[in-house]
C-alpha cells in the first residue's frame, strides 16, 4: 500500500524513482510497443473494451478545449468496411504498384529476408491494406477548421488534424496496453473524390473533413518490434538548425 508521502509526492506529479528511467517508464514502454497491425482475426471485441478505447480520445488535448474532432464509429456496416477496403486497395495500387523495387525495399530494411519480398507483393497489389474489412471498429476521424465560435479559420493542418492525431494516439495506446491491433488507413480520405463517396455514405456534412479511417481489430500476432527509429541526433537539433542533439551517451566521458 501507499504511504502517504508517497501518495503526495505522486498527487504533486513526481514519479517514483524506478520510473525515472526509460526501463521504468510504463508510457515509453507502450509507446514503444504500439505498432501499425493490418492482419486481424475478423473477431469481435467486448463492447466495454470498445468503449475504454473511445474514451481516451475524448482526453486529447485541443485548443480551448474546442475538440474540433468527431468520429464515426462503424463496426456493424459490413458493406462500408469492405468499401473502405476496396478503396484502400485501389489507392495502394496506384501508389504503390508501380514503385522499383529497390526503393521500396530499401525502405523496409527491416523486414528480413525471405519475407520481404512477400511483403512488398501484398503492398504492390494493396491486398496488405484491406483490413479495414477484417477490422472489429472502423472509426472515420473528422476534423473542423471553420464549426466553432471563433471569427476566423483554424487551419487543420495546425488544429484540427493535430487533435485528432493527438485523440488517435491516445486510442492507440489503450487498445495496444489491451493486447488489440490498430491500423491507420489514411490511403481511403486521401483522394478528394473518394472522401467525398465516404462523405455521401455516412452524411458527413461539409464542414468537417474526414481524415482516416483508424482501423481497431484483434490481432493475428503481434508484429515484431520495429521498424527501429532513427536515433535523436538524426531526428533533432540542439539550439539552432544543422547541429544534431547529442545524445547524454556521447556527451560523457
Ligand atoms: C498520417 C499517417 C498516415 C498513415 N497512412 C497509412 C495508411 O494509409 N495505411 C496504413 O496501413 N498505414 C498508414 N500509416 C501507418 C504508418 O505506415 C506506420 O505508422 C509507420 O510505417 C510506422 O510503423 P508503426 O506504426 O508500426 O510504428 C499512417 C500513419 C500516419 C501517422
Amino acid at each position: 500500500m501507499a504511504t502517504d508521502a508517497e501518495d503526495k509526492s505522486e498527487a504533486a506529479g513526481e514519479a517514483k524513482d524506478d520510473a525515472k528511467t526509460a526501463e521504468g517508464l510504463k508510457s515509453l514502454y507502450l509507446i514503444r510497443d504500439r505498432r501499425s497491425i493490418r492482419e486481424f482475426t475478423g473477431e469481435k471485441i467486448p463492447d466495454d473494451h470498445i468503449e475504454m478505447i473511445l474514451e481516451a480520445a475524448r482526453h486529447a488535448p485541443s485548443p480551448e478545449n474546442m475538440l474540433m474532432i468527431r468520429f464515426v464509429v462503424i463496426r456493424d456496416d459490413q458493406d462500408m468496411k469492405v468499401f473502405l477496403a476496396d478503396i484502400a486497395q485501389e489507392m495502394a495500387q496506384t501508389a504503390f504498384g508501380g514503385a522499383p523495387f529497390e526503393l521500396t525495399s530499401g525502405r523496409n530494411w527491416f523486414i528480413s529476408d525471405p519475407y520481404r519480398a512477400a511483403v512488398y507483393a501484398r503492398l504492390r497489389d494493396g491486398e496488405l491494406f484491406r483490413y479495414p474489412e477484417k477490422s472489429d471498429a472502423v472509426i472515420i476521424v473528422c476534423a473542423s477548421e471553420m464549426w466553432h465560435d471563433a471569427g476566423y479559420q483554424y487551419p487543420n493542418e495546425l488544429f484540427g488534424s493535430v487533435v485528432a492525431g493527438m485523440a488517435i494516439q491516445n486510442m492507440w495506446l489503450v487498445a495496444t496496453e489491451l493486447g488489440y491491433g490498430c491500423g491507420y488507413e489514411a490511403l481511403v480520405c486521401s483522394d478528394p473524390r473518394h472522401a467525398m463517396l465516404i462523405r455521401d455514405r455516412l452524411g458527413i456534412p461539409p464542414t468537417w473533413t474526414p481524415l482516416t479511417a483508424f482501423c481497431i481489430g484483434k490481432r493475428i500476432s503481434p508484429r515484431a518490434l520495429g521498424p527501429s527509429r532513427p536515433p535523436l541526433e538524426g531526428l533533432m537539433y540542439e539550439e539552432r538548425w544543422g547541429k544534431p542533439y547529442k545524445r547524454l551517451a556521447f556527451k560523457k566521458g
